[in-house]
């Protein structure tokens, strides 16, 4: 088999990842804990082809940039490598929500190349390996392998860590174990002005908080990690909006500002619906977008207040979803990565 489609779901950051540890390889700096969503999904086909003279790259039917391409090229090579198997591809990939602006495109889209990639080129590989994959090609993807709550650790600090330890994700917990609706406030269909990698590299060399993020993500990640474990919603919201208050904090010092009016409004919005009794959490990712963690039952209140935000575009409201997996050929029941 030369072809294979998978489907992988963004996922959110409860406790962030921003930072990677120097040199190569994509390691992490701090550990992170997300949540996989249900509700906005990318379908990526792989087909090998001994045909193609070129790998060939389709992002929501038109040809991808440059830096997209070479990245998926890169993912490519990786397969390729490990199969043996010199083939070039065609990958035509598709978001149902608005790519590169923040809203966790790239760990969906790596995810699902990642996935698609290594069982078209015939590789039998474990959840794990492919998670390990896609992290090579963006961090936040090697989670959304996985359904629920996802942890991700930090790499071994520099010189311990060889270019081809394996790091990959990990389930942690499945999304019944405590039911959250994510109310994601679009506030901008335009994809971000300064990419992740970029954004955290300038926070790391230029901010003066660099160090105290780096020492308060991981001691905040256990103290959400236990508060998880132990259901208690309350306290995963306010640690949840506290590592994005730190990271955004560390990144503004240094001049990396993915903030607009708007997202301040949102953030408004979710402090009233506290001060009124909704325990309501906001957190944000690499993008103007606000992320409005809430129990299922106050959805509907904290999505009524979200909508009447000026700067709010739309709300897309998403539950927890379950890991990468791939979609079976006509006739043929559908196979879980995991
Ligand atoms: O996976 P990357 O390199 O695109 O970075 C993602 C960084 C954040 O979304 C801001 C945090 C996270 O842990 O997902």
């Amino acid at each position: 088999m030369s072809e294979a489609v998978a489907i992988a779901h963004p996922n959110i950051a409860l406790t962030k990842y921003w930072g990677k540890r120097p040199g190569a390889g994509r390691f992490p700096a701090v550990p992170s804990l997300s949540v996989t969503l249900a509700g906005l999904s990318t379908r990526t086909r792989v087909r090998f082809d001994g045909a193609l003279s070129r790998d060939r790259v389709v992002l929501n039917g038109s040809t991808a940039d440059g830096e997209t391409e070479a990245r998926a090229v890169e993912l490519l090579d990786r397969v390729r490598a490990a199969s043996g198997d010199a083939r070039f591809a065609e990958v035509e990939s598709r978001n149902d929500f608005p790519t590169a602006s923040g809203l966790a495109s790239s760990a969906s889209g790596f995810a699902a190349l990642a996935l698609a990639a290594s069982r078209a080129i015939g590789l039998a590989w474990d959840a794990a390996r492919v998670s390990d994959l896609a992290r090579r090609s963006s961090v936040s993807a090697a989670r959304s392998l996985f359904g629920g709550y996802v942890e991700l650790d930090a790499g071994a600090p520099v010189g311990q860590s060889p270019m081809d330890d394996i790091l990959a994700a990990r389930p942690l917990a499945p999304g019944a174990h405590l039911p959250l609706a994510v109310l994601v406030c679009v506030t901008s269909e335009a994809p971000k002005a300064v990419g992740s990698t970029a954004g955290m590299k300038t926070t790391l060399n230029e901010s003066p908080y660099a160090e105290a993020w780096l020492s308060y993500a991981p001691r905040l990640h256990a103290r959400l990690r236990e508060a998880l474990l132990a259901r208690d919603f309350t306290a995963v919201g306010a640690f949840a909006e506290s590592s994005a208050l730190a990271m955004h904090a560390s990144a503004i010092a240094a001049g990396v500002v993915y903030w607009t009016g708007a997202t301040l409004e949102v953030f408004a919005a979710v402090r009233a619906l506290r001060a009124a009794g909704v325990a309501a959490f906001a957190t944000i990712d690499a993008g103007p977008h606000v992320k409005i963690l809430v129990q299922p039952g106050d959805a509907a209140r904290a999505k009524a207040a979200a909508v009447a935000v000026p700067g709010v575009r739309r709300v897309i409201e998403a539950s927890v979803g379950e890991g990468a997996r791939l979609e079976a050929p006509p006739g043929v029941g559908a196979a879980k990565a995991t």
